[in-house]
Parts: C-alpha cells; structure tokens; sequence
C-alpha cells in the first residue's frame, strides 16, 4: 500500500495505475462498515484508493471536529493488505488561503440532517467534489447509514456530470443492531445500551409498515414511541420520507426512507430503514 499525502504525489500514484479505480472516501477512524465498502471497491474494481480526512468544513462551530477520533497508524493496519493507495491530505492543501470556491446542492440538502446541521453538506459536497477531481475514479463508495449524503452525492454526480459510478452499499451493523460508527466511541457502557434504541425503533416502525400500515404519520409515531421508552435518548427528528426527493410523506406508497437523528448523551447518532 502507497501512502501519499500531497496532491502532487496522489497524481503521479494515479498516473502510475491502469485499469479501474475505486475511491473510498472517509474521515478515517476506521470500523468494519468502511472495510466492507473497501471490500466491495476491491471485488470490484482493478484498484482501491482510500482518502483519510477529516474534512473540517463539514463540521459546523459547536461540532465535534476537534475531539472527532483520528488514529492514522492504526487505520492504515487495517486496510494495508487489500488498498493500492491511501491518500491522507492536509487541510491546508485542500483549503489554501483564500479559498472561497463551494459545490452546493440545493433543496435536497433542506431537511433531516441539513435541517440540524446547517453547512454540513455544502462542506461534504465540496470536499467530495475535490476527492473526485483529485483521484478521477471510475466508481466511489458510500454506506447507507448516511443515507441524505448518498442521495445528495449521487444528485452532485448527475448534475456536475462526473464521470463516475456512485456505489452505495448497506449498513454495517453490531450484533445487536447499532449501526456502526467513528462517533460510537464516545458511548460508556450505559450509553451503548441504550443506543440500540435507533434501531429498535426503525425495527419497530418497518414491523407496522410490513403488517400493512401506509400512514407515514403514524410510522412516524411509532418511531417515537419506542424512543421514548429509552430515558437516555433524546430524538432531534424522526422523518418518513420519500426516498428520492426526501420530502416528508402523508401516505407512503412507493419507496421510503426512515430516518433519525438521537442524541444519546452528548453523543449524536443517526440512523435509517430503506421502505419497499
Ligand atoms: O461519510 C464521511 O465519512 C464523510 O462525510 C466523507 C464522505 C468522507 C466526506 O468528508
């Protein structure tokens, strides 16, 4: 595995490999769910490149960006074996002085997680929009678990017509349901337990929808009723949305997206059902 920091070093390590080229990117800190995208890029692709970087303008002032997990040396033990190359570039490369240049997407990125976290994915769009200059893959991986970003991604990649194939690939997910994260890390064990109430909740809500139920309402009740149950958790949304445009439904009649933001502790965790 090369490890390449400079954009000018990335580009001669591109130069250097025919064939195809999958992208990884992350903010490093890795865990199972991006070894499985890793994986997947590696079936699928002649070459894997991972990004590391913690992209501070995603990360809004009263974020966790400063205390966000890093531990580089550890990361790279756990892809050396199946990534050509990992590319881990500064913030002062990927932002010089005076930067001022943004890749916004527009009403996609209103609600659900755009709602609490205001910049957030004009800063995600704008640094992906980089990776994809920067590395030129022919396919790039995102999980579902973050499933706002991978719809607002694949809009960015329609729009701007990059010449790439978006790859979103399944939640990776603890025995006992959480969904993995960076940001579990900071859960005690109090805290842990009571996290898998996300996915007790989007369980409980997929249940009534499977029983017949169609009022996004009242999934969207359910949802709140099992957080409720669980003192340590205090919901910021809790959305049935339609799966492509994200707006909130009345009535769920084709595919749809379960989505919620809990806060367990100072911890924020996000998590989400896909629906028909
Ligand atoms: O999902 C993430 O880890 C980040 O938002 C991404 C896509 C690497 C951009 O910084």
């Amino acid at each position: 595995m090369q490890r390449v920091i400079t954009l000018p070093d990335l580009r001669s390590a591109r130069l250097s490999f025919s064939g195809t080229v999958g992208l990884v990117p992350t903010m490093g800190y890795l865990h199972e769910g991006h070894l499985s995208l890793i994986r997947r890029a590696r079936e699928e692709c002649d070459h894997v490149f991972v990004s590391i970087f913690v992209n501070p303008t995603q990360f809004g002032p009263k974020e966790d960006f400063a205390r966000y997990p890093r531990d580089l040396e550890r990361d790279f033990r756990l892809i050396e074996s199946f990534t050509d190359v990992v590319w881990t570039p500064s913030a002062e490369e990927m932002y010089p002085q005076g930067y001022q240049t943004w890749v916004e997407v527009e009403a996609m990125t209103k609600p659900l997680e755009g709602a609490m976290r205001p910049g957030h994915f004009r800063g995600v769009t704008t640094v992906v929009a980089k990776l994809f200059n920067a590395v030129q893959p022919h396919k790039a991986y995102f999980g579902q678990k973050d499933a706002q970003q991978a719809a607002v991604i694949r809009r960015m990649v329609r729009d701007l017509n990059f010449p790439l194939e978006i790859v979103v690939c399944p939640t990776t997910r603890e025995l006992d349901g959480l969904a993995m994260s960076s940001r579990n890390v900071y859960l005690d064990s109090e805290q842990r337990k009571a996290a898998t109430v996300l996915f007790r909740s989007l369980s409980a809500a997929k249940e009534l929808y499977e029983a017949g139920e169609r009022n996004a309402e009242k999934i969207r009740g359910k949802m709140r009723d099992v957080l409720a149950g669980e003192p340590l958790a205090e919901p910021q949304y809790v959305s049935c949305a339609d799966y492509d445009t994200l707006e909130e439904l009345d009535e769920i009649k084709g595919k749809a997206l379960l989505s919620m933001a809990v806060f367990i502790g100072k911890t924020r965790l996000i998590d989400n059902f896909v629906l028909g």
